[in-house]
């Protein structure tokens, strides 16, 4: 039997405006029922890169596949109507003049009845069914994102690109309607393509993340592996805050006042950051100006003092100035510590936690 092609297969594309590449070599694959997230900062390229798969922009180079089937490539364009492609758009519109059960059924075949019924589905899944009759002008902004939702799911396409679909709902709405929306197109098999510019997000809703940086994909994995194996300082960086400690090699170590770490293959004299997540720092008291001792995990401990503490929700964020040179070191650390600025205190870096980088 042959294999099955992935639902969506996108092969060296590049894009371009006035001659300026904002899309380069991007290859993604996603499988019937997976979501890949789009993820990345303003301006890198995700919208464009969506666009041009919906057929709304048209690449300078690349192969689309949907199902095996070229849709964009050296055979020509397939028309954006028929690639079987859901769209929900950053700026989505709705048809004003439309009731939202119209706008919802828009796309869809079959007798009224029918088309009525599956828009009536749709809008209970998002909890929308009270404004069947209405118009779009009747509702909020974060409703007519969620009408928009409804009419890109009802005709139930191959692929659906969602351009920060849920970013004008709030918190509680948001994690109801996102989940349930995510659960409904794997029930249908959709392939889902979802961009988002928050990371918390998309290790929430996606199988897989492909980080994007300048019109690149960097790094492509899953979200455990994205997160805790970064490819370099700034994707480290997207995640979290980080702790940067900087460092030169010398015989594939390092010093810090953390004591050494490996740098292994790097030259002597590399100059190499090592980023640390704040939840990886650990704190230990002051016994009388003496620290915990050195372990194999955690390292030589280093003094530090307390800047400021802050409660932020379901953690503390604590600031220090580590004694050895200045620098400032963040720590997060759960549920309510708040010590007053200026109490000394220990902080031991995790070796298993940290990254070491050649400095760029
Ligand atoms: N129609 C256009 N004409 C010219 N330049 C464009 C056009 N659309 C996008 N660009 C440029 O292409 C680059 C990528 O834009 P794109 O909209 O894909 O970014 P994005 O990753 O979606 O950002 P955001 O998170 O802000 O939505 C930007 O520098 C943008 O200015
Ligand atoms: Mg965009």
């Amino acid at each position: 039997m042959a294999p099955v092609p992935p639902r969506l297969e996108i092969i060296d594309l590049c894009c371009a405006f006035d001659g300026h590449q904002v899309v380069t070599d991007v290859s993604l694959s996603i499988a019937a029922g997976q979501v890949l997230c789009l993820l990345g900062p303003s301006g890198c390229g995700k919208s464009t890169t969506l666009r041009a798969i919906a057929g709304v922009e048209t690449p300078v180079a690349g192969i689309i596949r949907i199902d095996g089937v070229e849709v964009c490539g050296p055979s020509g364009l397939t028309l954006p109507e028929q690639r079987g492609v859901g769209l929900i758009f950053q700026d989505f519109a709705l048809f004003p003049h439309l009731s939202v059960a119209d706008n919802v059924a828009f796309g869809l075949k079959g007798s009224r009845a029918q088309k009525r019924a599956r828009a009536r589905e749709l809008l209970e899944r998002v909890r929308l069914e009270r404004y069947l009759d209405a118009y779009p002008h009747e509702l909020s902004g974060g409703e007519q994102q969620r009408v928009a939702l409804a009419r890109a799911i009802a005709p139930k396409p191959r692929v659906m690109l969602m351009d920060e679909p849920f970013s004008g709902l709030d918190n509680r709405l948001r994690d109801g309607i996102r989940d349930e929306t995510l659960a409904l197109l794997k029930e249908e098999g959709t392939a889902v393509l979802l961009v988002t510019h928050e990371p918390e997000e998309a290790m929430r809703m996606a199988d897989e993340i492909a980080l994007m940086r300048d019109g690149h994909i960097v790094q492509r994995g899953a979200p455990y592996n994205v997160y805790n194996a970064p490819v370099d300082r700034a994707a480290a960086a997207f995640f979290s805050d980080i702790n940067v400690i900087e460092g030169e090699v010398n015989g594939a170590l390092t010093d810090t006042p953390f004591g050494q770490f490996l740098a292994p293959g790097q030259p002597d004299g590399t100059k190499v950051d090592i980023a640390i997540r704040p939840q990886h720092v650990r704190i230990d008291f002051d016994r009388e100006g003496r620290g915990p001792h050195p372990t194999a995990q955690d390292g030589t401990p280093a003094r530090a003092v307390v800047q400021r503490a802050r409660f932020i929700g379901k953690e503390s964020l604590v600031e220090f100035k580590l004694d050895a040179n200045g620098a400032t070191m963040m720590a997060t650390v759960p549920s309510v510590f708040l010590p007053k600025p200026g109490t000394p205190l220990w902080l031991m870096i995790r070796r298993d936690r940290c990254f070491v980088f050649p400095r760029k």
